[in-house]
């Protein structure tokens, strides 16, 4: 009688405890599976991640010591490219408003917000998408994109109309952002500085005091043709220092 209430006393526990620990639930009967299975896939997924991050942040010049396993980098940053296998997909009236907002909550000195931007669909303004497309110095591969935006900053402050100092600053912080969120919609934003100012100036009527800076190519990127190899950068040591001008680690 005794032996019958100790193996039911040590049943019972081992069901309780696996029910909080999933690693010992495949002791348990089928229904408990879901809770090993999802725990198995959680760790799978970890893992590839890990693995990114690592290929991508195998920087020589950060010496071994220094050199993290697992890089704390937001996969956007490493997947933003500016490729020029666009595909012309149109992009929805919801992704652009997207990229509107995502540019419009970016920071700027004094939140005066000093860019305008302007979009040129082909579906929905040709007109305007051929003119700027007119204005680009001979990069074909622009052709593919089905929306060009043209980014303009306003040299003077809206609150005290005196010069605005980080006025390309804060239009290139914006631009970043409207890339970023791009990128988040599974979309390429490839920025342009190649093109004729004054031609963009005149065509699209800039008041005075606005400068554009650049054309915003954005659409679908080809499948299989994000060319990884060809994203490169300075060493660290050369752009990152700690403590004072120059120094490394
Ligand atoms: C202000 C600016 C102007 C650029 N102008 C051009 C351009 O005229 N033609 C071009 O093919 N790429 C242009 N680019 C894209 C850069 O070449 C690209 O960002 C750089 O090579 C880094 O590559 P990644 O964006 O894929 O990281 C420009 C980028 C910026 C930010």
């Amino acid at each position: 009688m005794n032996k019958y209430l100790i193996f039911s006393f040590i049943a019972l526990l081992a069901i309780a405890g696996s029910m909080i620990h999933p690693l010992t639930s495949s002791f348990l009967p089928d229904r408990f599976d879901g809770v090993a299975k999802a725990t198995k896939t959680e760790k799978k997924k970890k893992k590839d991640f890990s693995f990114e991050f690592i290929t991508a942040i195998n920087d020589p010049s950060i010496s071994q010591v220094h050199q993290p396993k697992k890089s704390l980098v937001s996969k956007i940053f490493i997947e933003r490219h500016s490729g020029k296998n666009f595909d012309s997909r149109p992009i929805s009236e919801q992704q652009i408003e997207a990229l509107i907002q995502s540019a419009r909550w970016s920071p700027s000195s004094f939140n005066d917000q000093p860019w305008n931007f302007i979009f040129c669909n082909r579906n929905t303004h040709p007109e305007a998408y051929f003119k700027v497309l007119d204005s680009i110095y001979g990069q074909e591969w622009v052709e593919n994109a089905p929306l060009l935006v043209i980014s303009v900053a306003r040299s003077d402050f809206v609150y005290n109309q005196e010069e605005n100092l980080w006025a390309h600053y804060d239009t290139g912080a914006a631009a970043m952002s409207m890339s970023l969120q791009a990128t988040a919609l599974g979309l390429m934003a490839h920025q342009i500085g190649g093109f004729d100012p004054e031609a963009i100036q005149e065509d699209f009527h800039l008041p005075e005091g606005h400068q554009p800076l650049t054309i915003i190519a954005i659409g679908y990127e080809k499948p299989e043709s994000h060319d990884e190899e060809t994203r490169e950068r300075r060493p660290s040591y050369e752009n990152f220092f700690f403590g004072d001008w120059g120094a490394t680690l």
